[in-house]
């Protein structure tokens, strides 16, 4: 069952539950007003019941069968008094809705009205943007992967179904909220593309299942297969997928938002390049066993991409844009690419070997040079789950961005702030280019030394950007996947960053 979202002016009848927002010190909102004497009363012996409760930004209480008529009553926590000026912004409400998606899940609730008028946020939060933000963090909580059960969840009777949020600013609200649902639709398919298992998402399949959701929204989709590939020269690419019995892919796709077609051989303004290994077993360079069954997600990046395309085409943004990703699988076999080997390049780099777990700017590289060369785009961004050493460097919570134009990078940390989805700036270097030279070959697909892994990596990827393109590399290793949840993000596939990408989008590359 999808949660079905409305806007309104008042309360819809036959809901089991309602929900009010609370200041800390327990003053109600003045949505409470709604409320009748007896379900007031209930509400002010139950917060004494349950001291916890501080209505601290983000807490949830459950009130089961709460005044005369019997009803659920959540109420979510709003902070500081509401006597002072707000603090809450945009990215607040989307976790509060978050929230109470869990909250209300929990109590059994299957409809809910949401309280919201009289709430307010900081000054630049109109009262549509705290209703839109809220839905959209319920919206975006309320994700499951269960296709593999045979037991749906959406089979049992108590099942949170139908919301109605309550606010003066309904249709201004409703709006909005239809561009950041296209958008969440994006999203959602960026996780479910993660989730999928490797036995059944992999290169062919996965292209496939691109060419399907995408070309009825309008996006012009190209496979490139091996044949094409070989022909062509994708040889870093190619190397990397020799060694599975499942063929590799390149797939571009093309959105025309704008008033001019995109035209091959033609400037173009912005393009994205995902890292596409829909199974990363290391190859010959075999990863340990333990844990090995996460690099499913090692085409996060590639995820990214498309769910991007997929949530730019559903809002229908007037925008050009460009995406390719590199699909392959990285297996160890007799015919797979060995430590050693020198390999060539669509760039005509040649590149020795070191490790064949380090195949994803392999892939990159060539994914990278073509788009380059096919479309002269000013700006490239490619998103990758890239290394390990990411990780050590920023843990979860930020991805790390490596920017080679400052005003790039500006409304790139603009976007991110703008949904929440954290990137940190690294450094590209002279030296770390330096480091990924080889001896016997142009380049190398190693540092020298373990330290730094994920800044010699992007400075390996910056030998194949042109001096002329503005390019970001964002390595999402340690943020395409959670194995905890957050607040607007179950557990698995993030869906990370395509909110921020479609932000970006929206705010410096779209004619208003
Ligand atoms: N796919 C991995 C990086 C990765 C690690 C992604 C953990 C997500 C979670 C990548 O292909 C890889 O194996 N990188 C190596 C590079 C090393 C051999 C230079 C790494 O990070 O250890
Ligand atoms: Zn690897
Ligand atoms: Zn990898």
């Amino acid at each position: 069952m999808t949660l079905s979202i409305s806007f309104a002016k008042q309360e819809k009848k036959g809901a089991d539950t309602i929900a009010v927002g609370i200041f800390e010190k327990g003053k109600l909102s003045k949505a409470a007003q709604f409320l009748n004497d007896s379900q007031r009363n209930c509400i002010k012996k139950c917060l004494k019941n349950h001291p916890n409760f501080k209505g601290k930004n983000g807490d949830m209480l459950s009130l089961a069968h709460c005044g005369d008529n019997h009803g659920h009553i959540v109420l979510f926590g709003l902070g500081k008094s509401a006597s002072k000026k707000s603090d809450l912004n945009t990215t607040s409400f989307e976790n509060i809705g978050g929230k109470l998606f869990d909250a209300l899940k929990k109590s059994g609730s299957q409809s809910v009205n949401i309280q919201l008028d009289g709430i307010e946020g900081d000054k630049n939060t109109t009262a549509a943007d705290i209703a839109s933000h809220l839905a959209l963090g319920l919206k975006l909580k309320s994700y499951n992967f269960d296709k593999y059960k045979t037991i749906k969840s959406d089979d049992k009777p108590t099942q949170l179904g139908k919301v109605n949020i309550v606010t003066a600013a309904h249709s201004k609200a409703k709006t909005l909220f239809k561009t950041q649902d296209a958008v969440s639709e994006g999203v959602f398919f960026a996780r479910n593309l993660v989730n999928e298992p490797p036995n059944e998402l992999h290169p062919e399949s996965y292209a496939k299942l691109i060419e399907k959701e995408l070309k009825p929204l309008g996006v012009e989709v190209e496979i490139l297969d091996e044949k094409k590939m070989t022909k062509m020269g994708f040889k870093a690419l190619l190397s990397v997928g020799q060694g599975s019995i499942r063929e590799s892919r390149a797939v571009i796709m093309r959105w025309n938002g704008a008033k001019t077609k995109i035209k091959k051989n033609a400037k173009n303004p912005i393009a994205f390049v995902g890292k596409g290994v829909t199974f990363d077993t290391g190859g010959i360079s075999l990863k340990p066993g333990a844990g090995m069954d996460l690099m499913k997600m090692d085409m996060g990046g590639s995820a990214a991409v498309v769910g991007l395309m997929k949530a730019i085409a559903g809002r229908k943004a007037k925008a050009n844009v460009i995406g390719i990703v590199g699909l392959v699988e990285n297996m160890p076999s007799d015919r797979a690419y060995r430590p050693g080997d020198i390999i060539g390049s669509l760039s005509g780099k040649t590149i020795e070997v070191l490790n064949t777990d380090a195949e994803g700017r392999l892939v990159l590289a060539d994914a990278l040079t073509y788009v380059q060369d096919t479309y002269k785009p000013g700006v490239v961004i490619d998103l990758a789950t890239l290394t390990g050493a990411i990780m050590v460097a920023l843990g979860a919570e930020y991805c790390g961005t490596f920017v080679n134009d400052n005003k790039l990078w500006d409304q790139l940390k603009s976007a991110s702030e703008n949904t929440g989805e954290k990137f940190w700036r690294m450094p590209l270097d002279a030296a770390y280019r330096k480091e990924v030279e080889s001896e016997v070959a142009d380049l190398k697909n190693l540092g020298n030394s373990s330290y730094g892994g994920a800044c010699t990596a992007a400075g390996f990827l910056e030998h194949f950007v042109k001096d002329s393109t503005k390019w970001a590399h964002i390595d999402i290793a340690g943020t395409a996947w959670w194995n905890s949840e957050k607040a607007t993000t179950p557990k698995g596939g993030t869906g990370f960053p395509v909110r921020a990408l479609n932000d970006l989008i929206a705010q410096h590359y779209e004619k208003k």
